[in-house]
């Protein structure tokens, strides 16, 4: 029989816990093992140690001049890191409290939580490790002294700040295991659904009602949905104690969350005997706790004092705080973070009966989750900026309400009675200034997340040239929902004589997989964007324009259209939109069409460069023939000469005739059209996003009215040779009487990056994009390039249907705003003109 091995001495283990999003800091004298515990428990870019950053500053990691620069440097690529929220060790020393302290309040100011790991090795085998060290020339006494500094620390290191102090020693800090403990603020992994309820106060007959309303039975929801309570569950009301039972019975079940309420910390903190003032309806909580059952009250008060301030959900899409969160403190954790979420923000302000005045966070929230809490009761919940305030003052004699997460739906219940008066009258709904679109939420290189393209950047200096436009020309902003894309021609034609032809926009769907598409005759005019109310109310409730106007016309820069008649434009289109009311069950639409005649928006344009042009080729022209026939006469080779000059004259022509016919005088309204061909949104409804282009031209063929002109069209089945050709001779015939071209797009938008449409222009139109004589010059002008403006018009279209989605989901302006001014701001860059 062999004799067994030795056993092994068993090894210490030790299991620590830090947070999971925090600042770590490492502390031990060089050569205790700091760099090599870092590089094992964490991942390389999460440890930042002071000799990385020397080497940073220094190209040389021990040139110890260069250590104020190098705690710089750290500091900076810490602090940047905790405000973007990841966990970060920091690998220094740090056996001298001062050192400590700075990195603490470089926690602290970022709200995050800050522990210390302590690698307590004697002094001597530092000493005996960095012997063998090329990096580390310094005589033992320099640890002689880190290691007095930190014996020294020890004693009272648990005062520094650090939420906890991991002390390893000897065999432990090889054998240790950390763990990341998720904060407690981080319920990410629930995903709802929820009915998020605000403040309660006591009034335990109402809760009944709602949570039976949503559909809850006795405490639980069958459908499995998760009730989240705001807070302020006590005080003031009748029965507190019963309002606490309900939800503590649900917490512990798991069918319910609850975070902290101002009213629970006062009220927990009466019940633990401390000094407080009783007010605020704390002394009916007091008299009803204490006919209750003991057993009862220390269970509500441990429950109560375990509340945590705030909780993020559903993937962080969701916080729910009782007074709100700014977004720079959501997850967080410190004593700011939860004053901010118990409280609020105030001014530092009383009002006229002496309470705090609020200072208004939610106006200034720009954050992506939607931020629900109580808190501050108000008549009727609004939704301001993603956020939104449910306590509408139940124990006040108001309502207790509700909010069915992901629905967005409010559900309430009135109070049965007056159970408190209130020290002030509730708050109206908050007064948002729609106007005040703050400017630094366009400006500068800008990224805007779109569902339908990706993420679009508007470049700095193409922004600056929008925000000119904005302030200095465009209709008020709150009107300004959408700006129309840019749109591409085909492919260039290769046929004889074309620049442009029907075949290659076939071509191009075809090959994208689509099936049918429709022509829609182009109109020759202005592009005009249509916002109609069907009355100044409904205009004021939904664009906050409370002027008495009920609608605004304006161009693709967001120009409006004729000044003076713009109301009686505006009331003519509301006439006209009439049938559209009911059947889209809306009382506001957006309208996408062209205003005609071109004359009445560009009469300027047409005198100053066509006109002129026109005039100039008209009174030579004749000359040169006169003169060329007369050469001629005499017996001169003039032949090719000759020919060219009448061509020209010809063409000139042909100009004239082109400008001519998109122009015609008007007086007041009388002889001005909207040819609407998009119903771009209603309310609840992104119609531009979710209808196909059937759907729109058909339901606009029922506007009648003087005002309205139509559009022509034909469908083309793509699979058919018949059915392309017949729509060639559409368009040939149209463009041949004079008709600028056509618009040909997917009847049902693909998938993929395809183009939403494009325009194939007629031959005499494009003699006023390309002069006169174009046709002679075709072989250059088929080398266009057409690359950018295609790009342009994706990117466009997909910041516009951005716009129209953020508006019909009642997104506020800022966010419809932040895609429109991406189009203007697309505007600006350099594409050819004639494209
Ligand atoms: P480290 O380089 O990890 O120490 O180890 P440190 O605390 O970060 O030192 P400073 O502050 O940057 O100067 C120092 C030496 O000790 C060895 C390492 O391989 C390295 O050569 N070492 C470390 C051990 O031999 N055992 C250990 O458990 C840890
Ligand atoms: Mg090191």
């Amino acid at each position: 029989m062999s004799e067994q091995p030795e056993q092994p001495v068993p090894p210490v283990a030790r299991e620590i816990g830090v947070p999971a999003m925090a600042l770590i800091v490492l502390v031990g004298v060089s050569g205790s093992g700091k760099s090599t515990f870092a590089r094992r428990h964490f991942g390389p870019t999460q440890v930042i140690s002071s000799d990385f950053c020397r080497g940073l500053v220094a190209d040389d990691e021990n040139d110890q001049s260069a250590t104020p620069d190098a705690f710089e440097m750290l500091h900076h690529i810490v602090g940047t890191r905790l405000r973007r929220g990841l966990l970060t060790v920091v690998d220094a020393t740090s056996v001298q409290y001062q050192a400590r302290q700075q990195l603490v309040a470089l926690a602290k100011a970022h709200n995050v939580l800050v522990d210390a790991i302590v690698l307590d090795v004697p002094a001597e085998l530092a000493v005996e490790r960095n012997a063998t060290r090329p990096d580390r020339d310094f005589g033992p006494h320099v640890i002689t002294r880190q290691h007095k500094d930190l014996r020294r620390s020890l004693g009272k290191i648990s005062r520094d700040g650090f939420r906890r102090v991991h002390v390893l020693r000897g065999a432990e800090i090889d054998n240790v295991t950390i763990t990341l403990e998720p904060a407690w603020t981080d319920l990410r992994h629930r995903t709802g659904p929820f009915d998020i309820i605000g403040d309660v106060h006591g009034c335990s007959s109402e809760l009944e009602t709602l949570l039976s309303t949503l559909g809850y039975q006795d405490g639980r929801h069958p459908q499995g949905r998760t009730a989240v309570f705001v807070g302020d569950l006590v005080d003031r009301g009748p029965d507190t104690p019963g309002v606490l039972r309900r939800v503590m019975g649900m917490v512990e079940a798991g069918t319910a969350l609850c975070v902290c309420g101002n009213h629970e910390q006062k009220l927990v903190r009466a019940l633990n005997g401390r000094k407080v003032r009783v007010a605020h309806g704390l002394a009916e909580s007091l008299a009803q706790l204490g006919e209750a059952d003991p057993e009862f009250v220390t269970a509500a008060t441990a429950f109560m004092d375990g509340l945590i301030s705030h909780y993020q959900l559903d993937e962080g899409r969701l916080v729910v705080a009782h007074a709100g969160l700014k977004e720079p403190y959501h997850g967080r954790a410190s004593g700011r973070v939860r004053a901010f979420a118990l409280y609020g923000d105030t001014t530092g302000e009383t009002d006229e009966y002496g309470l705090p005045i609020r200072y208004p966070w939610a106006e200034e929230y720009r954050g992506r989750a939607m931020v629900v809490y109580g808190h501050t009761p108000t008549v009727e919940p609004e939704w301001v900026n993603n956020t939104i305030c449910l306590d509408t003052g139940v124990v006040f004699g108001g309502r207790l309400t509700a909010l069915r997460y992901p629905e967005r739906e409010l559900v309430s219940v009135p109070a049965e009675q007056v159970w408190y008066e209130p020290a002030r009258p509730l708050a109206g709904p908050p007064q948002r200034d729609p106007a005040a679109l703050d400017i630094g939420d366009v400006r500068g290189n800008r990224f805007v997340e779109t569902r339908f393209g990706g993420t679009i950047r508007i470049r700095e200096e193409n922004a600056a040239a929008a925000l000119e436009i904005m302030s200095r020309f465009a209709v008020d902003p709150r009107w300004l929902v959408y700006l129309p894309p840019t749109m591409a021609p085909p492919e260039t034609s290769r046929l004889d004589g074309y620049l442009e032809h029907p075949a290659e926009a076939f071509e191009e769907f075809a090959a994208a997989g689509v099936t049918r598409v429709v022509c829609e005759e182009k109109h020759m005019g202005s592009r005009a964007v249509a916002v109609l109310a069907r009355t100044p109310e409904a205009a004021e409730k939904r664009f906050g324009v409370a002027d008495g106007g009920a609608g605004m016309v304006y161009t693709r820069t967001g120009r409006p259209f004729f000044g003076a008649l713009m109301g009686e434009l505006v009331d003519g289109l509301r006439a006209a939109a009439e049938p559209l009311w009911a059947e889209l069950g809306t009382d506001w639409l957006v309208l996408d069409g062209e205003l005609l005649p071109w004359s009445a928006k560009a009469e300027s344009l047409i005198r100053g460069q066509y006109a002129s042009v026109g005039a100039a080729a008209g009174a030579a022209l004749p000359e040169v023939v006169a003169a060329l026939e007369a050469a001629a006469g005499r017996g001169l080779d003039v032949g090719s000469t000759l020919d060219r000059a009448r061509r020209r004259q010809d063409n000139a022509a042909r100009f004239r005739d082109a400008y001519a016919r998109y122009c015609w005088p008007v007086s007041g309204l009388d002889g001005v059209r909207f040819a609407p061909f998009q119903i771009l949104a209603a309310e609840g409804r992104a119609t531009a996003v979710h209808q196909p282009h059937d759907w729109h031209l058909d339901l606009l063929a029922r506007l009648d009215s003087p005002l309205i002109g139509p559009t022509r069209r034909v469908y083309v089945s793509l699979d058919s040779a018949e059915s392309r050709d017949a729509a060639v001779a559409w368009w040939e015939a149209m463009t041949a009487a004079g008709g600028e071209g056509m618009v040909v797009k997917p009847v049902e938008r693909p998938e993929g990056r395809v183009q939403p449409g494009v325009k194939v222009r007629g031959q005499e139109y494009l003699r006023i994009i390309y002069g006169p004589d174009y046709t002679e010059s075709l072989d250059v002008l088929r080398r266009r390039f057409l690359g950018r403006k295609r790009s342009m018009a994706l990117r466009e279209h997909a910041l516009g249907l951005e716009a129209l989605s953020r508006l019909a989901d009642g997104e506020p302006l800022w966010r419809v705003h932040e895609a429109v001014f991406g189009v203007l701001a697309m505007e600006s860059e350099p594409v050819d003109p004639r494209l």
